[in-house]
């Protein structure tokens, strides 16, 4: 998988060197580049934003820079971009968001600042490549740089070969064939420790009580902690 990067703080990029992602480019599994979008304007003081139309605070990432900077990535390979926007006023970012953008060949990460990128931007880019619009949640960040390293990372440790143990895919939280519950509580040695035991199934080495008890805790946790997560037949369900 290529990934493309474009943004205003090429720095914040620097973590994507370390651990599975760091592991998978070196692999060469994925492809990153970073570009500083400030390399695409031609004005002394490197401009790439200016006040919005009809008013109001802030600043609004101009339209020009963005242009080429898509220009300039569309001409480096032939591989179909898919534009990644992270935006609070995207479409939310699930499991399910993760495997649809791993099964992609090349990401196109645009970073806005301020009050957001000129619609024009998002507009060219949703006729002439694939776009989506991206929010991690109902709070705001002040960009979207730390929003796509959350992404990348989500997204990467989907790809083939890039996790040790690809059966850890299938039993944590949120995934496809988990039936979208929390996952349950984890330990490990010592059995003790302050005062506090290892559940006394986990060391019964009964294979099938240990499944029992997991996906019990896994429904517990998921109503207690995430209801929304679950139907309505199963949250209202007379516990036993
Ligand atoms: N940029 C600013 N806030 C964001 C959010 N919540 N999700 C994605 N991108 C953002």
């Amino acid at each position: 998988m290529r990934l493309d990067i474009v943004t205003i703080f090429p720095d914040y990029f620097a973590p994507l060197g370390l651990s599975l992602v760091g592991k998978a480019i070196n692999a060469g599994t994925v492809d990153v580049a970073v570009h500083d979008l400030r390399d695409w304007t031609h004005d002394r003081h490197r401009t790439v934003d200016d006040t919005p139309y009809g008013g109001g605070a802030g600043m609004v990432m101009k339209p020009e820079p963005w242009g080429e900077a898509f220009d300039a990535l569309e001409q480096a390979s032939p591989l179909p971009m898919t534009v990644v926007v992270p935006t609070p006023a995207g479409r939310p970012f699930t499991q399910e968001l993760a495997y649809g953008l791993a099964g992609r060949p090349r990401l196109v990460f645009a970073c806005g600042r301020y009050e957001g990128i000129d619609q024009r931007v998002i507009d060219h880019c949703a006729d002439a490549y694939e776009l989506v619009e991206v929010s991690l949640g109902d709070y705001v960040l002040n960009g979207g740089e730390v929003a796509a390293l959350a992404i990348i990372e989500a997204v990467v440790r989907l790809l083939p070969g890039v996790l040790g143990n690809p059966e850890s895919l299938v039993e944590e939280s949120h995934s496809a064939g988990h039936d979208q519950l929390l996952e349950y509580p984890n330990y490990t040695k010592p059995p003790v420790w302050r005062g506090r035991e290892v559940p006394e199934v986990l060391l019964s080495g009964h294979h099938g009580r240990v499944a029992q008890w997991r996906s019990e805790q896994a429904l517990e946790r998921t109503r207690t902690r995430r209801p929304d997560l679950l139907g309505d037949d199963i949250r209202d369900e007379k516990r036993t």
